[in-house]
C-alpha cells in the first residue's frame, strides 16, 4: 500500500478538528467535511485556536501554522471525499449515524481508498461490514486533546488486509504519535480501563462519598491524573461517556460496567459537560 498522502476527515467536532489540526502540521492534504457550513467554520476556529496555541509555546512556527491551515480544505459534501487516500469518519459516537455515512460515501470513494473510524468503543467488524471494503477498514483512534495526545489506538476488523494496517501504521508515524494495537473488544484498550474508573467516579460522588472537587482533588493529587475523573468526564463528553458505557454493559455481558444512573440522568438533561457549558462543573 502506497504511502498516506491526502486525508479527509468526517465530522468537524472537538475530535474530527483535532485529527485534521495534527493530520495538516504532518503535511498531508486535509479535507475536512461535516454537514454544514457553521459546523465546519467553527472546526476551522478550533484549528487555529490550537495551532495558536502551538506558536505561542514554540511547539510550531508560525510558518508551521500557515502551511498547516493552507493545507486543510472543508467541504459540507460528502462525495467530495472520493480521491483521497484516507477517510477518517469522527461522527457522534453511534452506530446508527456511522453505519448511514459508510453507505452514503462507498459509492463515491475511489477503490483505493482506505476507510477508518475514529470510534472509541464500537466493534471495527461490525462498521466494516457496513461498508463496501472490510478489508480496507481500519479503526484509528485518537485521544483528546488530538494535538496535544501522544497516543493512537489501531484496531483491525475481522477482514482488514495487512497492507491497510502497514498503511495506516505508516500514516500514524508521520503524525509522529506512538501507536498501540489493540484486537477488536468493546471499547478496545483504553476505554476498557478509562471508562469504567470514570463510572466509578459517578458512583462514588451518586452514592454521597466525596463531593465533586473532593473526588476530582483526591485522583489529581493522591493518584497524579492530570485532571480529575469528573472533570476528564466533562472534557470526553458525557454523552460519549454514557455510550461507551453502554456498550462495555451491551458487548460483555458484565454488571460491572453498569453505566452509574446519575451519569444517564446528567445526559437526559442535555448536562453533557464542556461543549454545553455544563456537567458536573458550570462553564458559563
Ligand atoms: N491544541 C493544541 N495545544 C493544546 C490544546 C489544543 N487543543 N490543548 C492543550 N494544548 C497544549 C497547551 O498549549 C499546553 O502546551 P505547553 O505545555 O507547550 O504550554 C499544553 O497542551 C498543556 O495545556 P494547558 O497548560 O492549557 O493545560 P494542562 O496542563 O491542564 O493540560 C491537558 C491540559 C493536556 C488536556 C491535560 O489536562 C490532560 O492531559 N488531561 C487528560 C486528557 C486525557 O486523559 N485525554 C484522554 C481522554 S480519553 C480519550 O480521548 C479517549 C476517548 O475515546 C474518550
Amino acid at each position: 500500500m502506497a504511502e498516506i498522502k491526502s486525508v479527509g476527515i468526517i465530522g468537524a467536532g472537538q475530535m474530527g478538528s483535532g485529527i485534521a489540526h495534527v493530520v495538516a502540521l504532518a503535511g498531508m492534504k486535509t479535507r475536512l467535511y461535516d454537514v454544514g457550513e457553521e459546523q465546519t467554520k467553527k472546526g476551522l476556529s478550533v484549528i487555529e485556536k490550537g495551532l495558536d496555541r502551538q506558536v505561542t509555546s514554540e511547539k510550531i512556527s508560525q510558518a508551521d501554522r500557515e502551511a498547516a491551515l493552507k493545507l486543510i480544505e472543508t467541504s459540507t459534501d460528502l462525495t467530495t471525499l472520493g480521491d483521497l487516500d484516507l477517510v477518517i469518519e469522527a461522527a457522534t459516537e453511534n452506530e446508527d449515524v456511522k453505519r448511514k455515512i459508510f453507505r452514503e460515501i462507498c459509492p463515491n470513494l475511489s477503490k483505493d481508498t482506505i476507510l477508518a473510524s475514529n470510534t472509541s468503543s464500537i466493534s471495527i467488524t461490525r462498521l466494516a461490514s457496513a461498508s463496501d471494503r472490510p478489508e480496507q477498514f481500519m479503526g484509528i483512534h485518537f485521544m483528546n486533546p488530538v494535538p496535544v495526545m501522544k497516543l493512537v489506538e489501531l484496531v483491525r476488523g475481522i477482514a482488514t488486509a495487512e497492507t491497510t494496517f502497514e498503511a495506516s501504521k505508516g500514516f500514524v508515524d508521520k503524525l509522529g504519535k506512538t501507536v498501540t494495537v489493540s484486537e477488536d473488544f468493546p471499547a478496545f484498550i483504553v476505554n476498557r480501563i478509562l471508562l469504567p474508573m470514570i463510572n466509578e467516579a459517578i458512583y462514588t460522588l451518586y452514592e454521597g462519598v466525596g463531593s465533586v472537587t473532593s473526588i476530582d482533588t483526591a485522583m489529581k493529587f493522591g493518584a497524579n491524573h492530570p485532571m480529575g475523573p469528573l472533570q476528564l468526564a466533562d472534557f470526553i463528553g458525557l454523552d460519549t461517556c454514557l455510550s461507551i458505557m453502554q456498550v462495555l454493559h451491551d458487548g460483555l455481558s458484565d454488571s460491572k460496567y453498569r453505566p452509574c444512573p446519575l451519569l444517564v440522568k446528567y445526559v437526559e438533561a442535555g448536562w453533557i459537560g464542556r461543549k454545553v457549558g455544563r456537567g458536573f462543573y458550570d462553564y458559563r
